[in-house]
């Protein structure tokens, strides 16, 4: 991942347009299981929507670095009202839209969009406001803490990945943070 590639400080724009070019959009593009690619969404994710109470049915829910968009479908499929990717590279984005395009069924695909944007100044055309947010290996997460405090969210749990819930190679590796804002 480009942060992870250098310790140099890298221009803003720069940095972004890292990820089309070294990952989306090089050598014919990132194909599935690729890189960061693991083929389908983290397993930890599917736990926690049918073991572990996150509870998303009629709810709006934002994936900011959906990636191709693995995680849009478990939502989808959990019930979600409306399950809404946001993608810094546009190849990225096209990918997403053309594997919910493929994944989903027709009533499933109306409730699930990916956008192009930068989280960081991106709006929904419509819909300002979310029931709930995943992301999962953003990598601006550098301290997710830093960020949603301060806007008034509290962590509700924190635990690390069990081994047989992440994906193979990453076991111990992730951990889960729970935010709330009341
Ligand atoms: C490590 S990948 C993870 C992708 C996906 N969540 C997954 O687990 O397969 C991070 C993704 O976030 C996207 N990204 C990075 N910074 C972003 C930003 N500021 N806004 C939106 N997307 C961003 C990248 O283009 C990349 O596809």
């Amino acid at each position: 991942m480009p942060q992870e590639e250098s310790h140099e400080f890298l221009d803003h724009d720069e940095y972004h347009a890292r990820w089309e070019d070294n990952f989306w959009g090089k050598d014919g593009g990132l194909q599935p299981g690729q890189a960061f690619d693991a083929k389908r969404s983290s397993p930890a994710l599917t736990d926690l929507l049918k073991q572990s109470g996150l509870e998303v049915a009629g709810k709006r829910v934002l994936v900011p670095g959906c990636g191709r968009g693995y995680d849009l479908v478990e939502f989808v499929r959990a019930g979600a009202a409306a399950a809404v990717g946001l993608e810094l590279a546009p190849t990225a984005q096209r990918e997403a839209a053309a594997y919910l395009a493929d994944t989903l069924t027709p009533a499933e695909l109306a409730n699930a969009e990916v956008h192009t944007g930068d989280f960081f100044k991106w709006e929904h055309p419509t819909h300002a406001a979310w029931d709930v947010a995943y992301g999962a290996r953003l990598p601006c997460s550098a301290d997710y803490m830093d960020v949603l405090l301060p806007l008034g969210f509290t962590l509700v749990k924190e635990y690390a990945v069990p081994a047989e819930l992440s994906h193979p190679g990453r076991g111990g590796k992730e951990a889960m943070l729970l935010f709330r804002k009341d």
